[in-house]
């Protein structure tokens, strides 16, 4: 954990200023995996790199009764993710943590072992153990639970010339789309009995899966 946190703090420590804002224009589907979440009454939401909480704090906004939970293994991103729960007013319902998303122990840090809910937004592209973090999201699932996932998708319908300025893009951020991602869920998935819906968005620029009972 300490490489990969000492990694993404290195990336965040100025951006965490503007993360919020200059993301909005591409880190797209986000608002759409949060009305996909659909949670129960009191259910328990976690998000696996929740970054500034941003998609946290508009879940808790969305469905008033769930409690909600996001790991991220940035202490600088964390900080600014505090600071946002307590602007928005939400600290009794957002608890967050420090962990790593392939091998975090929920017990430990939030009492709890299982969800409803666990969403992975544009986080699985950056984390270079993403099929154990898959793997584990999977583990943490209540009986009735799902899994959602938004990332970047294979551009398979966007011209040649987006798709170069893009990876360019994405490389300054160690971010590495990766199709294997919606193999792997797919595959996962059916190991586990459960059933997968995988939707393209925008051409191919990112994708929206969800895997449920
Ligand atoms: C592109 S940001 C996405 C943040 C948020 N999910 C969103 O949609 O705005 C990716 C986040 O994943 C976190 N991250 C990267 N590697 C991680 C790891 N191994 N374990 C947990 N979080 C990690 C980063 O610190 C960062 O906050």
């Amino acid at each position: 954990m300490q490489n990969a946190a000492i990694l993404m703090d290195k990336m965040y420590r100025h951006q965490r200023h503007i993360y919020d804002l200059t993301r909005k224009p591409y880190l797209l589907g986000r608002d759409r995996l949060i009305e996909s979440l659909a949670p129960p009454q009191n259910g328990a939401v976690l998000e696996i790199g929740c970054g500034t909480a941003r998609n946290l704090i508009c879940a808790a906004r969305t469905y008033r009764s769930v409690h909600l939970y996001g790991i991220d293994v940035s202490p600088v991103m964390l900080a600014q993710a505090r600071r946002s729960v307590d602007r928005a007013r939400l600290g009794q319902r957002i608890a967050l943590a420090q962990g790593d998303a392939a091998s975090f122990d929920p017990q430990e840090l939030f009492c709890r072992a299982r969800f409803d809910r666990i969403f992975i937004s544009y986080a699985l592209s950056m984390i270079p153990p993403w099929q154990e973090t898959l793997v584990h999201a999977f583990d943490l699932l209540a009986p009735d639970g799902s899994l959602h996932v938004v990332d970047f998708g294979d551009q398979a319908g966007m011209p040649m010339w987006f798709r170069k300025g893009l990876k360019g893009w994405l490389d300054l951020f160690d971010v590495v789309p990766c199709v294997e991602i919606a193999r792997e869920l797919k595959a996962e998935t059916r190991a586990r009995g459960l059933v997968l819906s995988h939707q393209a968005l925008y051409r191919g620029y990112a994708f929206h899966a969800i895997a449920r009972a």
